[in-house]
């Protein structure tokens, strides 16, 4: 079978390294689609695809349209947004994902973020520190339980609401629950999101979460932007001069945090969260070695499409 990775932002070479012997074991053909500028590339490149990997590209009708040999798609990653996955069902493609095999990337990046925010952005200008601080979780998934162990250390009082997860699982790693979002962000001074985009979640943190939230918050979003009610963001931000929003990827409304709120904001230029190379081989093997499954047994057990 051949198996095309189709990464707008590249895997690590170890990765692809990795990748290829998972595929070579079972003598299926791997090609790559690195770094492509246009879905054009990506419509000629998905033509003879059996099979495709993808990190936050978009396969929507038009690329299943162009991958006519097309059987199955891994997004070697968490969040499956990016994928149609009516389409894919349409066009009788599989489409599954590698939960968790990136997350203690993203919950490390949160926490480089938190503790770089802290220290003034290493300016020399006088901090804080973490220990002791209440931190927020909103969406009790792998990233929040890597982000979970890692404030224990640092000393921090960990709170976490989930709707999708039983209190006494969160209450057993020593965490305290929250009965919802609104007791969450009226209790916290770090808040960090790790929740999905989708039609419930999309716009759903705003201003009327956000003013809750004690004096000297923090918000950090390093799920994704979409879920932000940037307008709503942008009134907290004009009526409190306290407020922070750090996040792993630019906002839409970019512009006017640089203008105006100098010094309350930590953007990534692109999103980079899952960038390390740990992340890159366990997703992008876990992905492979899905698919050599796939072929081989028909085992289906990440599929996200019905
Ligand atoms: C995910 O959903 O797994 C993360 O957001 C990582 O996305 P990326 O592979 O595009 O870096």
């Amino acid at each position: 079978m051949k198996i095309l990775v189709a990464t707008e932002k590249p895997f690590a070479p170890v990765a692809i390294k990795q990748i290829k012997e998972v595929t070579d074991s079972d003598s299926h053909v791997l090609t790559l689609l690195e770094n492509y500028k246009s879905v054009a590339e990506l419509l000629i490149a998905v033509a003879d695809a059996d099979a495709m990997i993808v990190r936050s590209d978009l396969v929507t009708t038009d690329v299943l349209n162009a991958a006519k040999k097309l059987k199955i798609v891994v997004r070697a990653g968490a969040g499956y947004d990016n994928i149609d996955l009516a389409a894919c069902t349409a066009h009788n493609v599989v489409a599954m994902n590698t939960p968790g095999q990136n997350s203690n990337a993203v919950a490390e990046l949160a926490f480089e973020m938190m503790l770089y925010q802290a220290r003034s952005g290493f300016s020399g200008k006088t901090g804080s520190e973490l220990r002791g601080k209440s931190l927020g979780l909103h969406g009790y998934g792998n990233v929040s339980r890597y982000m979970a162990e890692i404030a224990k250390g640092f000393g921090m009082e960990i709170y976490a609401f989930d709707p999708f997860v039983k209190e006494k699982e969160i209450t057993s790693s020593g965490i305290k629950a929250s009965k919802n979002a609104e007791e969450l962000y009226s209790g916290c001074k770090y808040v960090s999101l790790h929740i999905p985009a989708n039609d419930k979640t999309r716009k759903s943190i705003g201003y009327d979460l956000l003013k809750l939230m004690p004096h000297d918050a923090v918000l950090i979003n390093t799920a994704r932007k979409e879920i932000i009610d940037e307008e709503g963001l942008l009134k907290i931000f004009s009526e409190r001069n306290d407020i922070k929003y750090l996040s792993d990827v630019e906002p839409e409304f970019k512009l006017v945090f640089e203008e105006k709120y100098k010094d309350r904001f930590i953007f990534t230029a692109k999103k980079m969260g899952a960038q390390t190379e740990e992340a890159n081989i366990n997703a992008g093997v876990a992905a492979a070695r899905q698919i050599v499954e796939f072929f081989k047994t028909g085992n289906e057990k990440f599929r996200v499409n019905k």
